[in-house]
């Protein structure tokens, strides 16, 4: 069965770009985002996907964009949408709507670092071990149900772009992945933890990349 997705973004679009090329079974029904020159729009475009740009400054109220925002989003009725970079804060009330069908990718193991300048921060704490996870959204900023992580290592000559690049190739993997197996139906959430059905380890949940 085909799902349909709406993907929202507000820049590069590469995790969109990756989830397009994974070739999953989905439909994208619509890409939108809050900066009408985002150049993920371009790339939608470009595929000939539906595009809808909502600029956020045109809406100062929070409140009322998120409604807007979600309306949108609803009039395309799909099944999971999909946050590749959106980087706004979604109000509780957006989140409530699509709450268990809404999916984000972040940069780094949560639940450390949530927020922005994950690298950096991870540079000044000395990490060793870095990397992104695929959750689902929760009223809680970059908290909810962990659907996958790959963990990548951090080097002695690392800066922030360096070591954002080499998360930014596990976030190409594992976003698809983990669209994958929702579109699969194999996600289940059980007492805030994701299993992934008929794989009875789970193992699969947990990857590492280098
Ligand atoms: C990605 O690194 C994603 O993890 C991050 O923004 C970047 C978007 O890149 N998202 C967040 O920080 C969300 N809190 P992209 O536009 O090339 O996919």
């Amino acid at each position: 069965m085909t799902i349909r997705v709406v993907i929202l973004l507000s820049g590069r679009g590469s995790n969109f770009q990756a989830i397009v090329e994974a070739q999953l079974p989905i439909d994208i029904v619509a890409v939108v985002s809050n900066r009408p020159q985002a150049a993920g729009l371009d790339y939608a475009r470009a595929r000939g996907l539906h595009t809808v740009a909502l600029d956020h400054t045109d809406h100062p109220d929070r409140e009322a964009f998120d409604t807007l925002l979600a309306d949108e989003i609803e009039r395309h009725q799909p099944d999971l949408v999909v946050l590749a970079g959106y980087m706004r804060i979604l109000s509780a009330a957006f989140i409530a709507r699509f709450e268990g069908r809404l999916l984000n990718i972040h940069p780094s193991l949560l639940p450390m670092f949530p927020g922005l300048k994950t690298h950096e921060r991870a540079l000044a704490e000395g990490i060793k071990v870095h990397g992104c996870t695929v959750h689902f959204v929760t009223a809680q900023l970059d908290h909810g149900p962990i659907v996958i992580q790959a963990a990548v290592p951090v080097r002695t000559d690392d800066t922030p772009a360096t070591l954002a690049a080499r998360v930014l190739m596990q976030e190409h993997r594992i976003y698809p992945q983990a669209i994958r197996w929702f579109a699969e139906g194999r996600l289940e959430i059980n007492r805030g933890c994701v299993n992934l059905k008929d794989d009875p380890t789970s193992q699969s949940v947990l990857s590492t990349g280098a």
